[in-house]
């Protein structure tokens, strides 16, 4: 370990060094060893691919933006947020899409409406379609690198959305330390999360 940290101290840069060290024969047995667990946790999880109704302005190209449209992407999303429907965790909304962040009557439910931390987010583009088709009023990107921030751009262009990009290490995050979200139901996202992300991902949230 360097000398400028404390033994205690591992951070996720000396555990990416161990990692780039491995030799190829450990890393070989490192991937069984996940495979195994996940084998052993997952086998019982069957394969949903949703198309959700509340998704139809995108499936649809009816969002009138420069955001970039990759089909491909559009589905998966659709099928990450029907899924995230389907188990309750989030409500559709009836209505069209600007309905869903001006309606009043719908102003004294904001606190039943959960925040949204998206893991790994990259560009942001599912927590776009997200705002878009659920009305939800915060989210939360967290991601490790820098990118063009097109989705965000156009996320912080609707009015009723709280939006706050954390450029961080999944693994150094610690999400009771985010003020604005004490008290806030949330629900956690992720798509396509690489790696040890996706265990510390499921660990935080
Ligand atoms: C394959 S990309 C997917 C990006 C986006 N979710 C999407 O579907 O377009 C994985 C993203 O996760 C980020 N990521 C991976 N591990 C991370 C970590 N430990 N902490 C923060 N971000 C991480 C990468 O920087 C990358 O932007």
């Amino acid at each position: 370990m360097g000398s400028c940290c404390p033994d205690s101290v591992v951070t996720s840069e000396m555990k990416r060094n161990l990692l780039y060290c491995m030799s190829v024969s450990k890393f070989h047995q490192l991937i069984k060893k996940i495979e195994t667990v996940h084998g052993g946790i997952c086998n019982d999880i069957e394969d949903s691919y949703l198309s959700p109704e509340a998704c139809n302005v995108w499936f649809n190209k009816e969002i009138d933006r420069k955001l970039p449209f990759q089909e491909k992407h559009v589905l998966q999303q659709g099928s990450i947020l029907g899924n995230l429907e389907k188990i309750g965790a989030l409500k559709r909304c009836d209505k069209n899409v600007e309905c869903c962040e001006i309606d009043p009557e719908e102003k004294g439910d904001d606190k039943n409406v959960p925040a949204v931390v998206e893991f790994g987010a990259g560009r942001g583009y599912l927590t776009q379609m997200l705002a878009d088709c659920y009305g939800v009023k915060k989210v939360y990107l967290v991601e490790r690198k820098s990118y063009k921030l097109k989705a965000d751009r156009s996320l912080r262009q609707k009015e009723n959305l709280v939006l706050e990009r954390m450029r961080i290490d999944i693994e150094d995050l610690n999400l009771n330390a985010v003020e604005s979200l004490h008290g806030v139901p949330y629900v956690a996202t992720g798509k396509h999360l690489c790696g040890p992300a996706t265990v510390h991902y499921t660990l935080i949230s």
